[in-house]
């Protein structure tokens, strides 16, 4: 069966990985209700779809993405509340409930541009690649408006207190290199290289087995709301049902591999899965 296609956003395929490009390059992918929609069919589908096992998020042209589109999201919605509430209820539907719990690994490769509501999707990926030069600004005090949606929460859930409440008070841009440093993103390359390193990083994850990555993810994120001795009550229980899940992880490869068959050190290189 071929791809869906869709008017604003694209899908492009490089073996199990699967790139989802904002494609409204002449708006710098502000989000219209539009893309909203079609975002939250494409990760619906794509999250049940078994040839991708890496989920990668970017931008066409300048932008990753500049944000909900003021115009298109929401001054041409203030007097049709129908619409107002789909598109709000689709445009976190997909940015924080569909993202943040995708079952397969997902990096947002930052390529340039990234402003006030595009933090949620940057802050639900599990890991964040950027070009140094890629411009970051929570902007909404110049609309007079507060980092909304879940944007605030974002923001001092990812970075230091004083420094989400610096920028978002200030509006003051920053760049892909001070993102790494405030914790928002992983790595940062120059832009020529941003793509390769972005693949090589997903081949670093196709190499683990699947089941125990979803599972780390989970449990990582999940106990950040807990107290110590609820997260060790859940990551037991998570353990359990990891190795139900997945007979690779029940039959200890990896550990038999270390312990019988010298053929793995953690040390030196990633987990041979055969999954
Ligand atoms: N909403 C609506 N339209 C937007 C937009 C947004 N968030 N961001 C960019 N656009 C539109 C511009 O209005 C312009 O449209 P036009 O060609 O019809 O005039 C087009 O995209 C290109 O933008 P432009 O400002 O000319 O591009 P640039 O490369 O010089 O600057 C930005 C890029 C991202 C720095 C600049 O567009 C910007 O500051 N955008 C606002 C970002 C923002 O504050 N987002 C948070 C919303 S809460």
């Amino acid at each position: 069966m071929s791809d869906k296609t869709y008017e604003n956003i694209k899908i492009e395929r490089d073996g199990a990985v699967t790139t989802v490009m904002l494609n409204r390059p002449e708006k710098r992918n502000a989000m219209s209700p539009g893309l909203h929609y079609d975002m939250e069919d494409a990760l619906t589908w794509l999250a049940r779809d078994e040839a991708t096992r890496v989920l990668i998020l970017t931008g066409a042209g300048e932008a990753w993405c500049a944000g909900q589109d003021l115009k298109l999201y929401f001054r041409e919605t203030a007097n049709n509340p129908d619409e107002r509430a789909r598109s709000n209820t689709s445009s976190h539907h997909w940015r924080w409930e569909l993202l943040s719990r995708f079952p397969k690994p997902t990096v947002a490769m930052v390529n340039g541009y990234c402003f006030g509501g595009a933090f949620t999707q940057l802050c639900a990926v599990d890991f964040v690649i950027t070009a140094e030069d890629a411009i970051y600004g929570l902007s909404e005090v110049n609309w007079g408006i507060i980092p909304g949606g879940i944007v605030s929460w974002n923001l001092t859930d990812m970075m230091l207190p004083r420094h989400a409440l610096y920028y978002a008070a200030t509006g003051e841009p920053f760049d892909g290199k001070r993102a790494v440093e405030l914790g928002l993103a992983n790595f940062a390359y120059p832009k020529e290289s941003l793509h390769e390193e972005t693949m090589k990083f997903a081949q670093k994850l196709l190499k683990l087995n699947p089941s125990v990555l979803r599972y780390t993810k989970d449990a990582v994120k999940a106990v950040r709301g807990m107290t110590a001795e609820q997260a060790r009550d859940y990551l037991g229980a998570k353990q359990d049902a990891l190795a139900r899940h997945d007979k690779e992880i029940a039959d200890k490869v990896g550990m038999k591999q270390f312990l019988d068959d010298k053929t793995y050190r953690p040390g030196l290189g990633p987990y041979q899965s055969k999954t």
